[in-house]
């Protein structure tokens, strides 16, 4: 128990929640207030419902800057309908914990919106932690199981919510400032995992996403329209995108993402496909993305801008899966075009990628259009080998969602169109010689759509050489 304590806190050292005030005008807070939710009644067994219980601890805190909380989970199994997260307020789902989501459409609230397992609105101060485990349940979530993309239950049948996607989020964070989650995992969510909404500073470390890699639409951490994201040392392992930002109401500024390793069957990194506002100031380093249908895409489809986007030091792997999921084995893939015919056009600026490493079964597609350029890419020490280890059929470039949709086009290392500035430095193109891909087209451009083109140090041939 001491040890627990001893490392909690130096945990709580290592991500703090920041001073609002300088340390010499107010008194230091005082030590956390520690409660635990076996206190308020909390039965554990994962049968009965503990949603009153838990929310009775939080609800006992004081919610004070000068005084933060601590909500406990001692192991066991904590059955719960949506659970609402304070300010000053962290949970410590304890090693041997897991808060499991309830599954029945009455577990939520009547808001669409508002469908989580945990969910924190205006919250300052915020966070989760402690070693143990939040399940979604997802499994339960499934109707048919297949191999190719799970069938899945939807709640549409009140009207509440329309569509093919009405189930519950796992962890929420909306409106929040100063959110942390670290040391903790998040499974099987039955829709997106963790969701970050209009947030401002938050700290996102050491966390692991396990969802089914046949679900839909189980995200692993979604960041729209927040500000100061930092991502460091996550596992997310899961069907759907792996990190994904969008933009809905308002602009996406600084997001960083460090030290992660990555399996889906969608993109590991998506920047959109919501792109009402716009995205800048956007790193990523030291990624490790595995076995993917998609590694490093940006999909600008209703409108706003990407500026200011970096990617290093990654490696990458990607492969085809089945035409039913976005993606066709890009390592990186850069797209601009309009959702609808009534869209308005965005585009993607000053992106750059240095210190990159592929094996992919595709090429590499950076296609603007004629009123979403992208302009100013680099590619700097950038090495891809191509090689065919799956039966999928290849040929067909994927504009989804909307744009021309799925096309059928040649294979080639680069296909590029509609981009003002691309300097490749230091680029190697390797071709598997093991006869599953035939030497193709190392690069394509479409005639007269690309322009100040610089080139240096490129290289392409068998892999042998
Ligand atoms: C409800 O969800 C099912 C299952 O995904 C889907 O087939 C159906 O079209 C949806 N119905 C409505 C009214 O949204
Ligand atoms: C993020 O920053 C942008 C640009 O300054 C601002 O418009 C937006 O309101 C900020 N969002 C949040 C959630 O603070
Ligand atoms: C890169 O990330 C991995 C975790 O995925 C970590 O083990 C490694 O130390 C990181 N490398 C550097 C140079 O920080
Ligand atoms: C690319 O390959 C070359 C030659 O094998 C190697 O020296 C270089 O470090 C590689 N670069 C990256 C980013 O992997
Ligand atoms: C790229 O890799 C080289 C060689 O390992 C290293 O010196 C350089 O700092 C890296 N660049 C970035 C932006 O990380
Ligand atoms: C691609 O070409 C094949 C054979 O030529 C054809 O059957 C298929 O419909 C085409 N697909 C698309 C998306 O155009």
């Amino acid at each position: 128990m001491l040890a627990g304590l001893i490392q909690l806190s130096l945990l709580l050292i290592h991500l703090p929640f920041p001073q609002s005030h300088p340390a010499t005008s107010v008194p230091p807070p005082q030590a956390p207030l520690v409660v635990s939710v076996a206190d308020y009644g909390a039965a554990g067994d994962g049968v009965r419902y503990d949603t009153v219980p838990i929310q009775a601890a939080i609800d006992s805190c004081p919610s004070s800057p000068s005084r933060p909380c601590h909500v406990t989970f001692p192991p066991g199994s904590y059955l719960t309908a949506t659970v609402h997260l304070r300010s000053h307020i962290t949970l410590i789902v304890r090693k041997g914990a897991t808060i499991l989501g309830g599954t029945e459409e009455r577990d939520y609230p009547a808001e669409r919106d508002r469908w989580y397992v945990i969910l924190a609105e205006g919250a300052t101060d915020v966070g989760i932690t402690g070693g143990g485990v939040i399940d979604g349940q997802g499994l339960r979530f499934i109707e048919r199981f297949d191999k190719r993309k799970n069938v899945m239950v939807s709640w549409n049948k009140t009207g509440s919510c329309l569509g093919d996607e009405c189930r519950p989020r796992l962890v929420g964070f909306v409106g929040c400032k100063n959110v942390r989650v670290w040391d903790v995992e998040l499974r099987l969510p039955a829709y997106w995992c963790l969701n970050i909404v209009s947030c401002q500073n938050t700290r996102i470390h050491g966390v692991s996403i396990c969802g089914d890699f046949n679900s839909p639409n189980n995200d692993g951490i979604d960041i729209v329209d927040s500000n100061d994201t930092i991502i460091t040392r996550c596992k997310i392992d899961t069907g759907d995108d792996a990190i994904c930002a969008k933009t809905e109401t308002a602009p996406l500024h600084d997001l960083t993402v460090s030290d992660c390793w990555i399996r889906t069957k969608s993109s590991a990194i998506k920047i959109g496909s919501q792109s009402w506002f716009d995205f800048k100031g956007l790193r990523f380093n030291n990624l490790s993305i595995v076995d993917s249908h998609r590694g490093l895409a940006l999909q600008i489809r209703d409108g706003g801008n990407a500026n200011d986007v970096t990617f290093s030091n990654i490696n990458i792997k990607t492969r085809y899966y089945d035409p039913s999921w976005w993606g066709r084995a890009e390592p990186i893939y850069m797209t601009s075009c309009l959702r609808h015919p009534k869209s308005k056009h965005g585009s993607i600026s000053n992106v750059h990628f240095v210190n990159i490493s592929a094996t992919s079964e595709n090429g590499v597609f950076l296609s603007g259009s004629k009123g979403g350029l992208l302009s100013d890419l680099r590619f700097n020490n950038v090495n891809v080998t191509y090689r065919r280890w799956t039966e999928y059929q290849e040929g067909l470039v994927d504009y989804r969602p909307g744009c021309q949709g799925l096309v059928n086009h040649s294979m080639a290392g680069f296909i590029m169109e509609h981009i003002k500035g691309l300097e490749i430095e230091n680029v190697n193109m390797r071709w598997s010689d093991d006869n599953s891909l035939p030497l193709k087209n190392p690069l394509d451009f479409r005639p007269s759509t690309v322009n100040d083109i610089s080139l240096r140090n490129f290289r392409s041939g068998w892999s042998a050489q």
